[in-house]
This record gives structure tokens, sequence and C-alpha cells, in this order.
């Protein structure tokens, strides 16, 4: 190989995506079943399918359309933003999926060698777009090791003490990889503490309709504050590819810095999915919780089966479709107990260290109706009751 093929820093010092590695494990394992990937179990309303089944032969749909997004949907999200999240002074950007949101707002906001925060256990594609993008200081602060709650107090420290200021604080919430949602007046204080130190905050609410046990998701709005939503959960519309920016109106040229992003990576989101999206905002946010608090079940017949790993070892769940729980102290290496668990019980979750807290792990109970939930379940705890006995034997 020539010197010429040489690849750049940032992506040889970068590792493998976690859910690329997750999805060669449940390929290679025979008849594994995931509770890895965060998915949901249904198909987007059929009423909208029906709907767009019908467009295909529009020669609109094959072309290019707006880079912020087709204007129908983006007056149908600027309506539901007004409605359901209270935000009033954002405009929106479409684009091909809360991941991709993520990505443009780091190109927009952050230069090489800025400094930015997030809260451990993390997003883990939040963590790789930082690193991707050339930033080098990446300050990942504590969560209330009972709730998971990011810690206010040492944010208020670092902001105060970090020089230059760290460009972004960035939190989910409800969160991935823990389910644990963040309650409004401490999402104010971590605002609060952003605006003071002149550091932009960025919230990925792509599971805000995931919420249980009667907790309400909440959003809050600034100038200094960008919000991220999904249509991939909510709807069931994870391979259609269409997420969203709602960023503050009042900030002169954000506008034209997103765009640049955007009509050089997707140009415009999928014209078809975007007309998915359309017609299945409005089915209403009835039709996505519906079916969200089935989940419910789920949820606790995967409590069930981490019994094995002992008191106060689960946390989160409260929202989005997640567990989070801590493996016996001696499986630092999570990565060994997920292979051992595929291998030899036949179910994948995804281990804790991409999301910066190795000797965890993350149990997705989004994915499987509830039969299945229970056979996946039933494997799980039988590794779990052997993996806490005897070790991870052979
Ligand atoms: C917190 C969070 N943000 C973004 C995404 C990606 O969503 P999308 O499919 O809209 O890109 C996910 C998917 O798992 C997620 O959990």
């Amino acid at each position: 190989m020539g010197s010429f093929a040489k690849l750049a820093r940032r992506a040889l010092e970068t590792d493998m995506p976690v859910m690329v590695q997750i999805q060669e494990l449940v390929r290679g394992a025979k008849n594994a079943v995931s509770l890895a990937q965060g998915v949901v179990y249904w198909q987007p309303p059929k009423e909208a399918l029906a709907k767009i089944k019908e467009l295909v032969w529009e020669p609109s749909i094959s072309r290019y359309g707006a880079d912020e997004g087709i204007p129908e949907l983006r007056e149908a999200l600027m309506k539901k933003l007004r409605k359901e999240n209270n935000l009033v002074k954002s405009s929106v950007m479409v684009t091909a999926g809360a991941n991709q949101a993520f990505v443009n707002l780091v190109l927009a906001l952050c230069d090489v060698g800025d400094c930015v925060v997030m809260f451990a256990p993390y997003y883990f594609n939040a963590y790789m777009s930082f690193q991707m993008t050339g930033i080098t200081n990446i300050l990942v602060g504590p969560g209330n090791p009972k709730t998971l709650y990011p810690d206010a107090d040492w944010l208020e420290k670092t902001l105060s003490e970090t020089k230059p200021v760290p460009k972004v604080v960035t939190v989910v919430n409800p969160g991935n990889p823990t389910g644990t949602y963040i309650p409004e007046p401490l999402l104010k204080r971590i605002s609060d503490l952003c605006r003071q130190a002149g550091s932009w905050l960025i919230v990925d609410n792509t599971y805000e309709y995931f919420m249980y046990d009667g907790l309400k998701h909440s959003c809050i709005e600034g100038d200094h504050i960008v919000n991220i939503f999904s249509f991939s959960k909510a709807y069931g519309m994870m391979g259609w590819r269409v997420g969203y920016i709602a960023y503050p109106s009042g900030v002169e040229g954000f506008a034209t810095q997103l765009l640049k992003i955007q009509d050089n990576i997707p140009i415009c989101a999928s014209i078809i999915s975007q007309y998915l999206a359309l017609y299945s905002l409005e089915m209403g946010p009835e039709w996505v919780t519906e079916r969200v608090k089935d989940l419910v079940k789920n949820r606790e017949i995967l409590l069930e089966a981490l019994s094995p790993l002992g008191e106060g070892a689960v946390r989160g769940g409260e929202g989005a479709i997640y567990l989070w729980a801590k493996l016996p102290d001696k499986y630092v290496d999570d990565a060994e107990v997920i292979r051992w668990l595929a291998a030899r019980h036949g179910v994948v979750v995804i281990p804790g260290g991409p999301c910066g807290r190795p000797g965890h792990m993350r149990i997705s109970f989004g994915g499987l109706v509830e039969d299945d939930c229970r056979a996946a379940a039933e494997r799980l705890r039988r590794g779990l009751e052997e993996l806490v006995k005897n070790g991870m034997v052979a």
C-alpha cells in the first residue's frame, strides 16, 4: 500500500460504531435474538403508507426538494412544535434522521480543537460525531449514581473553570443508553448554566413520546438552545430516515450555516420519506402514545430477567426504550460478556464501554412484540444466572 492511501487520523483513531459491531455479532451468533438495537417493533401508520403508495408516480418525488425540507412538512412541524413542545421561536430544518441533525449541528457550531461536554453514560453516536469532526477535548461529566441525572454542580464548575469555555453541552432527554429523563427544573438549570457561560445546549428529544409512569417530557427554548427530533422510533420509520432540527429563529446566520452543511450531505432528506412523515404526523401524537404505553409490559418482563444481577443493579427506564444494568464488579470488560451472552445464550445487548461506562450493559425493550420479548428475556435471565453463579463458562 502506497503512502497516498493513508487514511485520516480521526477516522483511524475512532472505533467501529458499536451498532455495526453488534449487527455483526447478531449475524455471527446462531439464532440470536436482539435486545440491542434501539428500534420499535411497529411499522408506520397504515393510512400514511397507503397515501405515499399513490405518490411514487409523481415526478416531484424523484427530484431534489428544498434543502430545509418540503414546505408542507415544515409547516406541520412548526405547528407541532408550538402545540406539543411549547417551542414558539424556533425554525425547522428536516434532516435524514436525528443522527444527521446532530452532525449538521456539530459542523455548524464547532471548530476543530473545540471543547464540548457530554454526560456519561452517553449516546455513543453523539460522542463519535464529535470525534470525527475534529473535536479533541470531550469533557465527560458524571450522572447521579442513583437517578443517572446529569450532575449540574459538576457542569457549573466545569463551565466556569474551563478556558476557552466549552462550545457545546449536549444531553439526550429521555436518555439513550439509560432511559433516564431529565426533569424540567434540571433541564432549565443546565440551560441557564450554558447561557451564562456562552455555551450552546443541544437537546436530543428522539424519545419525546416515550415516557412512562405518568412522567411528562418537556422542551425548553432559548437563543443558545437547539432541539433535535426524530420520526424513527415514534412512527416506526427507522429506515425512512427523517428527523428535524428546531433552532432559534433569532440567531442571525444560523439557517445559512445549516443550509451549507445540508447541501453537502443529503441535499435534502428523501422526498417520499418526508411525505410519509407528514402523513404520519397527521395521525396525531395519540397514534404514538397508544403504542408506547404497551412497552411497559416489555420493560417489566426485562426487569425481571435482569434480577439475577441483584438489587440496585438496574437503573433508568422511566423513558425511551432502554434499561441500564451494572454487571458484577469483576466484569469490567463488558464486550467480552456481551460476546459470551450472544454465543452461549443467543441473546444480544449493548455493552456499556462505548457509552463511556464499562462494566454495564444497555437493554432495549422496544424492538420485540411481547411474546418474542418474553422468549428473549428468558435467554437473558438464564445467561445472567449462569454468569453470576459460574462465570463465563464455555
Ligand atoms: C438519542 C438518539 N438520537 C438519535 C438517534 C438516531 O435517530 P435517527 O434514526 O432519527 O437518526 C437515536 C437512535 O437510536 C438515538 O437513540
